[in-house]
């Protein structure tokens, strides 16, 4: 008879509790499915006697992490507390160090020391499965890894952060302001504990870093992510998006360049009839660029006990049924290190809000520096909004111009604006809202 699989489960909130419950629901079908059972023996969290969904007086307790990892009754050592260093890291090193394979959720300490833990488990022919640390429900590390493993990719983007995407979603369809959404999405408990690295871009940045690492072989390396938030979205950009026939997304975007690997995460301006565009609330989803196949597209929940349990249980059956890939798709001696691609580099279109003086010569000030960087226009629009000082007679007026431009770089466009704003024709700092072709 096959011994069963015993788990170790360090961390037993929302999540936890979530895995726990599923492996129960699912005992039967996963035994058939993985070939063997899979038993949950050993747990520890920071309290013992909370009040949670599932029973776990029947396991062993350990009173911390490095206990329950060193126990020589677990096969796998779950790992569900988070943050990028201690206790995880020394946890999951213990549990690698001993040969026992990891399962674990966590974005931040795969972005900062996924490296060298997949050098640690290669080591002692051990698995590290991180199905759940991107996008949820969403088998994305699976399909870069395993499903599109004889693919040349392109490029990889998505919809990383279920917060941000909640909050332009509601921002767009019921102009309502950033930080009036961003209230509701804490109440909601979508955001992490501090909200800033949710809407400042850095929660997308760790899951880029990872998904990089998957599709491109990269060392996952998540200082080399440009990062810009979405706290600057305000509400007239999202009707200006959606009058020109786009929808704005926080997108994290890993893609194969000239210059090398470029990895940015920042609002990003997409075509309203696009598969990623049609993804609202805190639902996640990553479009892949392959040759052939263009494009791939998944969708899902993105976090969430379910939704992380989901991940984390399929990844536990894969080490039941002996299933073990070097955690970042090859070897990790392999994995290249990239330069942090210059965004004055960054070649694409470009959404612009200006805040125009109402005068004579405004207009022909701003086309003047928009030639002089060679930067084409799709279209311009500019409009008086109800309610807004007049200008013209007035004194202090000032229109919004809004500008879509044909193909350019980065650096062209900064030149381009900053002499518009020397040139003193526009009130206020320029809006810049890149553009992804999809
Ligand atoms: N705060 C994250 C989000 C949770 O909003 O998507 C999942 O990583």
């Amino acid at each position: 008879m096959v011994t069963p699989l015993n788990i170790g489960i360090a961390g037993l909130g929302t999540v936890g509790s979530a895995v726990i419950a599923q492996i129960a629901a699912q005992r039967d079908t996963l035994a058939v499915r993985c070939g063997r059972r899979i038993e949950v023996v050993a747990v520890t969290a920071r309290s013992r006697t909370k009040k949670r969904g599932v029973a776990v007086g029947k396991f062993k307790w350990h009173s911390d992490p490095l206990s329950l990892a060193r126990d020589p009754n677990i096969d796998v050592f779950v790992e569900l507390i988070g943050g990028e260093n201690n206790p995880a890291k020394t946890a999951i090193e213990a549990a690698l160090g001993a040969g026992k394979s990891v399962v674990t959720a966590n974005k931040a300490l795969l972005a900062k020391h996924g490296v060298a833990l997949s050098a640690l488990a290669e080591k002692h022919h051990a698995a590290l499965n991180f199905e759940a640390a991107v996008g949820g429900a969403i088998p994305i590390v699976k399909t870069l890894r395993e499903g599109l493993a004889g693919n040349s990719l392109q490029r990889v983007y998505g919809i990383l952060n279920g917060t941000c995407n909640y909050i332009l979603s509601r921002m767009e369809q019921e102009g309502l302001t950033f930080a009036a959404c961003l209230k509701d999405a804490q109440r909601l408990g979508y955001a992490e504990a501090n909200p800033a690295f949710d809407v400042e871009g850095h929660d997308t940045a760790q899951k880029l870093a990872i998904l990089a690492s998957l599709a491109f072989g990269a060392k996952v390396d998540q200082g080399a992510v440009y990062v810009e938030g979405i706290s600057s979205i305000t509400p007239a950009d999202l009707a200006a998006a959606n009058e020109l026939g786009y929808r704005v997304k926080l997108l994290g975007v890993a893609v194969k360049t000239p210059q090398g690997i470029e990895q940015r995460v920042h609002p990003t301006m997409v075509r309203k009839d696009s598969a990623i565009a049609q993804v609202m609330g805190v639902t996640n989803a990553v479009t892949v660029d392959a040759a052939g196949i263009n494009p791939l597209t998944l969708v899902g929940p993105g976090a969430g006990g379910a939704a992380t349990a989901s991940a984390v249980v399929a990844d536990i059956g894969d080490i039941a049924r002996g299933v073990r890939t070097a955690p970042f798709g090859q070897p990790a001696v392999r994995l290249q290190s990239v330069r942090k691609a210059p965004m004055q580099r960054h070649e694409g279109g470009y959404y612009i809000r200006l805040q125009a003086r109402d005068k004579p010569g405004t207009a022909a000030t701003i086309a003047k520096h928009l030639a002089q960087q060679q930067i084409s226009l799709e279209s311009i629009v500019q409009r008086h909004l109800d309610g807004a000082p007049v200008g013209q007679n007035g004194k202090s007026g000032s229109v919004p111009v809004i500008l879509i431009t044909y193909a350019t770089t980065e650096d062209a466009v900064r030149k381009a604006l900053a002499g518009v704003s020397r040139d003193r024709v526009i009130s206020g700092a320029p809006q810049v809202i890149r553009i992804e072709k999809n």
